[in-house]
C-alpha cells in the first residue's frame, strides 16, 4: 500500500504543480505617470499603478476593475509606517502579480469574465481611495490623495477604451471591496447610458459593532481614517448629509443610498472582522482570543457564542441592503476573508457554495440578469463547503 503511494506521489505532485501553474498567470504592472501632475499620487508621492490583462473575443469591450485590499492607516503614525511599503508606494510594488479566480483568463476557471479586460488596481493610499488633502506636510511627505488616484486610474482606463464599454464592473476585496461600495454610484455616473455598469464587493461589508470589551474600536478607527485623509467630501452624499462622515465608511449607513446594482460577497464570520472588529488586540489585552482568531477550530464555546452574536449583528447591519433584485448577495458562514481572487474559493470542484451555487456562478447569474441571487447561509458550523482560514501566528494582520 505505502509502496504504491510512494510510487505515485511524485506524479501527483507534478500534476498538482501543473494545475497550479495553469490556474494563475502573471500580469505586468503599469504605472500611471500622468497622474502625478494631477496630484493623484500614493502616500509617498509616487505614481499609482495597476495590472491590466486585455480582453478578447466577445469580452473585448467589457471591463472588470478589481481594487486591491490592505487595511487602512488612521493617523500620521500608521500612515508613515505604511508609506514605504507596497501599500503606500508604487516603488515598493512587485512588477508582476498572479491573476486567478475572478481575474482568470480561462473559461473553465472564470466562465463569465475570462475574456473581459481585467484590471487589478494597486492599493496605495490607505483610505479605500477616498482621501483628498491638498497640503503636504514637508516633515512627513505624506500625500492623502486616494480619491484623486481613483479618478486618475479610471481616466487612464477610459483613454484605453473603457469609455465605450459595453459592460463594466467595479469590484474589489476587503478595503478594495469597501472602495467598490463607496465609489459605486460615482463610478456609474462616469459612463453614458450605453454601458451596463454594476458593482461587486468581496469582504468589504465591515460593520459597526462593539468589540469584546464593549468598546467602539472600529467606529473610532474609521472616524480617524476619514479625518486624517480628508475623506468626508468623497463619501456618498446620501450618507454624509445626514450622518457623521466617520460613519459613512460603514456600508450599513451607505447602502440604502446606492442606486447602482451591486453584489455583496461576505462571510458572516469574516475573519478580518472577527480579528479586528470583534476581538482587536486592544480589547483583548491578555490574548485570550489569540489562538481562536488564528483557527476557528481552536475557539472555546463562549468564543463561538460571541461569534454567533457577531453574525446576528452582521445580518442586522446587512438587512440595510434592501430587497431589490438588483442587489445580489452571497453571505456564507465561513471563517474567511476575500473569496473571489483565489481559484479554490471562486470556482473549483470543492469551492464554497450556497444552494449548490459557487460564488462564480452566482455572480455571473446576477450580472447577466439570468437569475437573481440573494442567499444567507445557516449558522456555523452547518456549511461543509467552507474553506476556513487558518492563519500563521506571524502573519501580518493588515489584509
Ligand atoms: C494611531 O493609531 C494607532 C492604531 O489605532 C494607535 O495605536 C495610535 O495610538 C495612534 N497614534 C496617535 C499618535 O494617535
Amino acid at each position: 500500500m505505502s509502496g504504491i503511494f510512494q510510487q505515485w506521489l511524485p506524479i501527483l505532485i507534478l500534476m498538482l504543480m501543473v494545475v497550479l501553474r495553469i490556474e494563475s498567470f502573471n500580469v505586468d504592472i503599469t504605472y500611471v505617470e500622468s497622474a502625478v501632475a494631477k496630484g493623484a499620487v500614493c502616500l509617498d508621492g509616487s505614481p499609482p499603478a495597476y495590472h491590466f490583462d486585455k480582453g478578447f473575443g466577445a469580452g473585448a469591450n467589457s471591463w472588470l476593475i478589481q481594487i486591491e485590499g490592505g487595511g487602512w492607516c488612521n493617523n500620521v503614525t500608521t500612515c508613515l509606517a505604511r508609506k514605504n511599503t507596497r501599500l503606500g508606494s508604487s516603488k515598493q510594488m512587485i512588477k508582476q502579480i498572479a491573476f486567478s479566480g475572478i481575474l482568470s483568463n480561462k473559461p473553465q476557471f472564470n466562465p463569465d469574465f475570462y475574456n473581459w479586460n481585467r484590471i487589478k488596481v494597486r492599493y496605495c493610499d490607505g483610505a479605500s481611495f477616498t482621501g483628498d488633502i491638498e497640503a503636504v506636510n514637508p516633515a512627513t511627505n505624506l500625500h492623502y490623495r486616494g480619491a484623486r488616484v481613483f479618478l486618475a486610474v479610471i481616466e487612464d482606463l477610459f483613454a484605453k477604451g473603457m469609455k465605450n464599454a459595453e459592460n463594466a464592473i467595479l469590484s474589489g476585496c476587503s478595503a478594495g471591496g469597501l472602495a467598490s461600495i463607496l465609489h459605486c454610484d460615482s463610478f456609474k455616473a462616469l459612463f453614458t447610458t450605453g454601458t451596463k455598469v454594476k458593482c461587486f464587493s468581496d469582504a468589504g461589508y465591515f460593520i459597526n459593532a462593539r468589540d469584546v470589551a464593549g468598546g467602539l474600536h472600529i467606529a473610532d478607527f474609521y472616524s480617524d481614517v476619514v479625518r486624517t485623509h480628508g475623506s468626508a467630501k468623497n463619501l456618498p452624499a446620501s450618507c454624509s448629509s445626514r450622518l457623521n462622515p466617520g460613519l459613512c465608511f460603514f456600508p450599513q449607513y451607505v447602502m440604502q443610498g446606492i442606486r447602482t446594482p451591486i453584489f455583496i460577497v461576505n462571510a458572516a464570520y469574516d475573519s478580518w472582522q472577527i480579528k479586528n472588529i470583534l476581538a482587536p488586540g486592544v480589547a483583548d489585552p491578555h490574548g485570550i482570543w489569540h489562538s481562536c482568531k488564528l483557527d476557528i477550530l481552536k475557539c472555546s464555546g463562549s468564543q463561538i457564542e460571541a461569534m454567533q452574536g457577531f453574525r446576528s449583528e452582521f445580518l442586522y447591519a446587512f438587512s440595510k441592503i434592501g430587497a431589490s433584485p438588483a442587489r445580489g448577495y452571497f453571505i456564507n458562514s465561513c471563517y474567511a476573508h476575500c473569496q473571489t481572487e483565489m481559484q479554490e474559493t471562486w470556482l473549483s470542484a470543492d469551492s464554497p457554495a450556497l444552494d449548490g451555487k459557487t460564488i462564480a456562478e452566482a455572480t455571473g447569474d446576477w450580472f447577466y440578469d439570468r437569475k437573481p441571487f440573494q442567499k444567507i447561509d445557516c449558522p456555523y458550523p452547518c456549511d461543509n463547503t467552507c474553506h476556513n482560514r487558518v492563519f500563521d501566528p506571524h502573519e501580518h494582520p493588515l489584509i
